[in-house]
């Protein structure tokens, strides 16, 4: 460790018996620590002798990022304390691309533990600041995907970085190439709802020509997000040769897997809506009750979806597919994030499940995507939320209707969609119910004004019709 260079720091937290380990980039600046003049990057001062300096956190620095890149190209290993050791790996990809000096370096800001650093128009360093040991299903995924399979709808893999110890590995940070777009397709929604519901509120006769127009735009991302997630599953299940993608066929004890843990995370869910109900907001407190209705039948409704003797392939897949994890490419969307649900177990979010899995978080984040921007139109037109709330249920099922149209055009692989509509529905439901119910207690713990949604989109895939024209 220099004085001024940057170096990973390693770090450990207990709470309430479980221990988390970190890894951040620091640097010293040896320049005082000025408690008056606010720097998020800044962690605490630091002494040496007479000199005084402040500890930053440079995981989104120039400095660290070129070392960073220097360090992956030339394929480094740094040896650490006690026998661990940094691995730096490289794709093909990266040392094909010319090197340039760094110019720009954007920080994104992430919901997640992780930070990410845009690099000019080259390339993407996100920092994993959670250490977690295990195969990093993103470094994984994404090797498989853009140099095996060669997937052309994901960013290039340029490379990973992870702490060996011993015969485990934790991933520290993954590089990949730059993509240039328009924003994240949950972003970009966003801004078509609200100009949805500005001219819904406006409307007149004239302008509907131009809504329609405006939806059509919208409506043609959804078809290409439903060709695009299609062609992905087929190429993560198009090697039987290598064991971690072979397609395999689902059994008995994995449906029964998935049901219990469908019925063990809905449990406590339950308890707790059962206890919420009577401070819930009054218009909740129907939804709330509806979906305690469904409690004591779960188990039975989730076996007729997904009967044990169904047949079909499990694959890798996504695993935490929304809105939010593609861009909006031109015309066209690229997929992102192969991270997998980050609550989960890496070990399990490196598991197989039918291609469902990844269609199923698409249609709720869509749901979500058309709730929010009603909460968004309330604040402005709380009067007018009749008729926006109808306006919004419309968007929202030609939307889904068009991602799933065109998906299932697309994927022409039948042992990973049913043939049979009812067959496939029923595991769309299955997969939907599962979602829907880390949804409502993701709302639960942490924004009970959402509640609504998650509980209305329950209700809506057990009660209603078809999904695919809900
Ligand atoms: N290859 C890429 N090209 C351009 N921007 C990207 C790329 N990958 C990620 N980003 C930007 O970073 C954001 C977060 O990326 P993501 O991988 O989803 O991180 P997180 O794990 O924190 O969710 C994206 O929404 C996008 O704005
Ligand atoms: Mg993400």
């Amino acid at each position: 460790m220099g004085d001024n260079r940057p170096w990973l720091a390693f770090f450990e937290t207990t709470q309430r018996g479980t221990t988390s380990r970190y890894v951040l980039p620091m640097q010293i600046d040896w320049v005082r620590f000025d408690r008056d003049r606010y720097n998020p990057k800044a962690f605490a001062a630091v002494r040496q002798g007479a000199r005084e300096g402040t500890l930053l956190d440079v995981a989104t620095d120039e400095i660290f990022i070129s070392l960073l890149l220097h360090n992956l190209r030339s394929s480094v290993t740094v040896d650490e304390v006690e026998g661990s050791r940094l691995e730096f790996r490289p794709t093909k990809k990266l040392l094909d691309k010319p090197q340039h000096e760094l110019e720009n370096i954007r920080a994104v800001e992430t919901e997640q533990s992780n930070s990410t650093a845009l690099v000019d128009n080259d390339y993407v360093v996100k920092i994993y600041r959670k250490l977690q040991p295990g195969i990093n299903p993103e470094i994984e995924v994404g090797h498989f995907l853009t140099e095996i399979a060669g997937f052309a709808n994901s960013p290039a893999l340029y490379g990973s970085i992870e702490l060996i110890e011993g015969d485990t590995r934790s991933a520290i940070a993954i590089v990949h190439a730059f993509v240039q777009n328009q924003g994240d397709a949950w972003t970009v929604s966003s801004g078509y709802l609200d100009r949805f519901v500005e001219k819904e509120r406006l409307i007149t006769a004239d302008d509907h020509h131009e809504m329609i127009e405006d939806q059509v735009a919208y409506l043609r991302y959804m078809t290409q997000t439903g060709m695009r997630v299609a062609e992905m599953q087929m190429a993560l299940a198009s090697r039987d040769d290598i064991a971690e993608f072979k397609p395999e066929a689902t059994a008995a004890s994995d449906i029964r897997l998935w049901t219990d843990e469908i019925v063990s995370r809905a449990e406590p869910v339950f308890s707790l809506l059962a206890q919420r109900r009577n401070s819930a907001r009054e218009q909740d407190r129907g939804l709330i009750d509806a979906v305690l209705a469904l409690r004591n039948d779960l188990r039975n409704t989730l076996a007729e979806l997904l009967p044990e003797d169904i047949d079909g392939l499990k694959i890798r897949h996504h695993g935490d597919f929304h809105l939010g994890q593609m861009l909006i490419v031109k015309d066209d969307i690229f997929i992102i994030d192969f991270e997998g649900e980050p609550r989960r177990p890496i070990e399990d979010r490196r598991r197989k499940a039918p291609a469902a899995r990844d269609v199923a978080g698409l249609i709720r984040s869509i749901d979500y995507s058309a709730t929010a921007a009603l909460e968004r139109a309330e604040k402005i037109a709380p009067d007018e939320n009749g008729k926006l709330a109808t306006a919004l249920t419309g968007w929202r099922d030609r939307a889904i209707d068009a991602f799933v149209e065109a998906y299932r055009e697309t994927m022409t692989d039948k042992r990973l969609w049913p043939a049979d509509a009812k067959a496939a529905d029923d595991m769309l439901k299955f997969f939907l119910i599962e979602k829907a119910f880390y949804e409502i207690e993701y709302e639960l713990a942490h924004r009970p004004d959402w509640l609504r949604v998650p509980l209305a989109g329950l209700l809506r895939i057990l009660n209603g019709e078809p999904q695919e024209s809900v």
